[in-house]
């Protein structure tokens, strides 16, 4: 069974608007492998494409993984096959808890995972074990675990709990959406630790951000740049480089001038 993440000549619409235009990319398992990109080149369709969200048309192209075509399961069957999605923007959850939510997150994998019917729940303490040991990595107040669903949290905040839901389901591949976008430096690192605590040959990740920044805590193996649609460019960590100092208008340059 392939771990790899292969998306194939994927094109997508929302409304009569074309967004994807053949997207191409492999993201192979127990790599981290970066996603840039200018505003609107559709990094965030693409990752929520993968995750399973319901607001788009697919016209065209597959997205394999584990050896199934998962733009024919729903979302919560793609969560259960190891897909995670971290948000650019979690929406919250009024009357939901933290807590209570990702519990009930752990309890749906485990259905799926054939433990025994009668112990399908996680035992309330060994889950709280592992949201107290969760948090504390990720420098959250005890407090969060009650509060609802973000609601009120801070921009860090949230994407902390995303990484915090990450922690919990223990993906095989997780995509993040400018996880690192609103963070104060020292939520960066937390941010960025709690990642590089996941990742490895256990986890492959798709990382989508607009700054090298970001790369310097988290090492991608591989680059990708998307533009209008499309996958333009890929290349090593030296191509966030390239993109942080001389911008995208280069390429863009290169390509018309190409075509
Ligand atoms: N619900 C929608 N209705 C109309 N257009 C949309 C909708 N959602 C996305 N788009 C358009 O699709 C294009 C791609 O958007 P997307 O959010 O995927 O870009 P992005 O690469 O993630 O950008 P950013 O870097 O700003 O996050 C944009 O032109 C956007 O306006
Ligand atoms: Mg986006």
């Amino acid at each position: 069974m392939s771990n790899d993440l292969v998306i194939k000549d994927l094109q997508a619409n929302i409304g009569d608007k074309e967004i994807l235009k053949g997207v191409n990319l492999t993201v192979r398992g127990g790599t981290i492998h970066a996603v840039m990109g200018p505003n609107g080149s559709g990094k965030s369709t693409l990752a929520h494409i993968i995750a399973g969200h319901p607001g788009y048309e697919i016209t065209g192209g597959e997205i394999w993984y584990r050896d199934q075509n998962i733009l024919e399961l729903e979302a919560d069957e793609r969560s259960k096959l190891g897909l995670f999605l971290a948000f650019q923007y979690p929406v919250a959850v009024p009357g939901v808890s933290v807590a209570n939510f990702l519990r009930a997150a752990i309890n749906a994998h485990r259905a799926e995972e054939g433990v025994d019917p009668k112990k399908t729940a996680i035992p309330v303490a060994e889950f709280r074990k592992q949201l107290r040991e969760g948090m504390k990595n990720l420098e959250m107040d005890d407090g969060f675990a009650r509060r609802y669903l973000n609601e009120g949290f801070s921009g860090g905040e949230k994407k902390r709990l995303e990484i915090l839901q990450m922690t919990l389901l223990k993906p095989t591949m997780a995509v993040m959406d400018e996880t690192d976008s609103g963070l104060d430096i020292d939520a960066l690192r937390i941010v960025a630790e709690g990642v590089n605590r996941l990742s490895g040959p256990e986890m492959g990740a798709l990382v989508i951000t607009h700054y090298q920044r970001l790369l310097n805590y988290i090492k991608p193996q591989f680059v990708s740049v998307m533009m209008d649609g499309r996958v333009v460019r890929e290349g090593g960590p030296e191509l966030a480089l390239e993109l942080e100092e001389k911008g995208y208008d280069w390429l863009r340059a290169e390509l018309t001038g190409a075509a």
